[in-house]
């Protein structure tokens, strides 16, 4: 089993970070063969969509055109990371609302139309085939549940774009109102974040693969 973990926290200790690596704990005591690549996009954010991808992608006959070109390197290789995962783990912090932009810039390179997205008359259709994504979410106000007190853009917008690509086993896994935490009682929410996985989407899937 390979497991691609995602941070996304400019912060080299942060809670999001945190969070994604008990998720990785918690899939290796289930899988412990399981191999992890890692993309750390906190501390080496891919660069925004550049002159010559963007062209490529601003029309059918100008991506046939530059399938192969140096384009979309960056894409392809971001692509085979995930195609070859068989569980993405995500930490990444919520940004005014939503996903910060290194994440943002990493789905600008993951989505693409005739490689991962499938044009048809009725919309668009995933090419790739689904896997579990798990994501520890780190925000300092509240988002989501009774205190909800701001827009939450994030996993709306996460289920979209992996739906997008054909993904949509996705599980929030959100450590909230970061601002407010007494770090005496940091690791224990943390704790509590982590025990709300959902193992019976993982669980079939790990036991499945335990020897993996
Ligand atoms: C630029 C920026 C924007 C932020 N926007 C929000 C926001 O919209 N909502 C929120 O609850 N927290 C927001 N925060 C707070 C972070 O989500 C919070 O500090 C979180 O714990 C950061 O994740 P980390 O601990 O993994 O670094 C923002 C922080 C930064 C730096």
């Amino acid at each position: 089993m390979n497991i691609l973990h995602i941070d996304c926290s400019p912060r080299p200790v942060s809670h999001s970070r945190q969070l994604s690596a008990g998720i990785v704990q918690r899939l290796l005591s289930g899988a412990p063969g399981a191999t992890i690549s890692r993309r750390d996009l906190g501390t080496q954010p891919v660069p925004h969509p550049a002159s010559d991808y963007a062209a490529a992608l601003a029309s059918p006959a100008a991506m046939m055109a530059a399938a192969s070109a140096s384009a979309m390197d960056l894409s392809e290789t971001l692509i085979r990371e995930v195609e070859t995962a068989d569980v993405i783990v995500i930490g990444t912090p919520m940004n005014n609302f939503t996903v910060p932009s290194v994440l943002k810039a990493w789905i600008d390179h993951f989505l693409r139309v005739g490689r991962t997205i499938l044009p048809t008359p009725e919309g668009k259709v995933g090419m790739l085939r689904n896997r579990p994504v798990l994501i520890g979410i780190a925000s300092g106000g509240v988002f989501s549940g009774a205190g909800a007190n701001q827009p939450d853009f994030l996993t709306p917008y996460l289920c979209a774009a992996f739906g997008c690509v054909g993904i949509s086993s996705l599980q929030f896994l959100p450590l909230q109102a970061t601002a407010f935490l007494d770090p005496a009682h940091a690791a224990s929410a943390r704790e509590k974040t982590l025990a709300a996985i959902d193992l019976t989407v993982i669980g079939d899937f790990l036991k499945d693969n335990a020897t993996a």
